[in-house]
């Protein structure tokens, strides 16, 4: 695999800030709304000490995210409408006989530990960096006791690894559909560190799997209103070691996707993510507008 340069690239030797924040925004979510749309009950325990205290304290809590961070709140609801639009069509493919879930850049994701009733029938591959990665497996450890029985954790980097082999080192099955989720992710890399990684999913899954991401799209695509936000945004994540590097349009995206082997399910722009999953709620705001989900098959 080539070397294309990751926004990341840098902070390798640490914990990602942004797994850390996505994780304290479902932790803080799940502690404080009555019907959370993403229910997370273990992210409370995986974030650190600080965020931990933020989200169970109420007052606290609200001054974080009302005022502090009142800016990014357009996010905080990407954030939960990401993992929530996933895990239903993870849930859909589950229902559907699928029994591999494949997370990449699994950051403090929990759903090993929210689902032990598949344990039987689903294997979790979570990759990620190494050292996010070991900082996650610690505190698994803590929460669960143990790592649950059916859960790999598979070291990589995406600019480096080939992801294909690094997976069926870990007993992927690539003769068996799998489910693959990519969330927060796609943005911080290279077009060229996306399509590497995506070639080589569709090289390791067989026909029938899925993928879910999320991508940032191109400036144009964002409305007049929303484009302070959106720079403001960029500004923030930079300043943390964690530039965001690509962006696509609807159509360049299917093109890219339909040459490595992929044919379009579904795309959710913002609108639509409002429409689906915050109607008659007032403890959110809208949803990023500069954020699609996208949902793929292998062909
Ligand atoms: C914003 S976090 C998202 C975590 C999780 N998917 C979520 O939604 O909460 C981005 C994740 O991608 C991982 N990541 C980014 N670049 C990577 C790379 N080159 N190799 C492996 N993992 C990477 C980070 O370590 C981090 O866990």
């Amino acid at each position: 695999m080539s070397s294309p340069q990751s926004g990341i690239s840098a902070r390798k030797h640490r914990t990602s800030k942004t797994a850390v924040l996505a994780a304290s925004v479902r932790a803080y979510h799940q502690q404080q709304s009555k019907s959370p749309v993403f229910a997370d009950d273990y992210a409370v325990d995986m974030v650190p000490f600080i965020w931990r205290v933020i989200a169970k304290n109420k007052l606290l809590g609200w001054f974080v995210v009302h005022k502090v961070f009142h800016l990014f709140r357009p996010v905080h609801t990407e954030v939960l409408l990401r993992a929530r639009y996933a895990e239903d069509r993870l849930m859909e493919a589950i229902s559907e006989g699928v029994g591999q879930y494949v997370i990449l850049g699994a950051g403090l994701d929990t759903f090993s530990m929210r689902h032990k009733e598949l344990a039987d029938s689903v294997r979790i591959f979570e990759l990620d960096h190494p050292a996010t990665q070991a900082t996650k497996e610690k505190q698994v450890r803590a929460v669960n006791g143990d790592v649950p029985s059916n859960l790999v954790f598979v070291p990589i980097d995406f600019e480096t690894d080939q992801l294909n082999e690094v997976l069926i080192r870990a007993g992927f099955d690539s003769q068996k559909p799998a489910f693959f989720s990519w969330l927060g992710t796609t943005y911080y890399l290279t077009k060229d560190a996306i399509r590497e990684t995506l070639g080589r999913v569709a090289d390791v899954a067989a026909p029938g799997s899925r993928i879910v991401f999320d991508y940032k799209l191109a400036r144009h695509l964002i409305p007049e209103e929303s484009l302070p936000f959106a720079d403001r945004l960029d500004r923030f994540v930079a300043r943390r070691g964690e530039p965001m590097l690509s962006v696509f349009t609807p159509e360049d995206l299917n093109d890219e996707m339909s040459q490595i082997g992929f044919v379009e399910i579904e795309t959710i722009p913002a609108e639509e993510q409002k429409r689906r999953y915050l109607k008659d709620r007032s403890d959110l705001v809208d949803p990023a507008p500069n954020f699609s989900f996208a949902l793929f098959g292998v062909q």
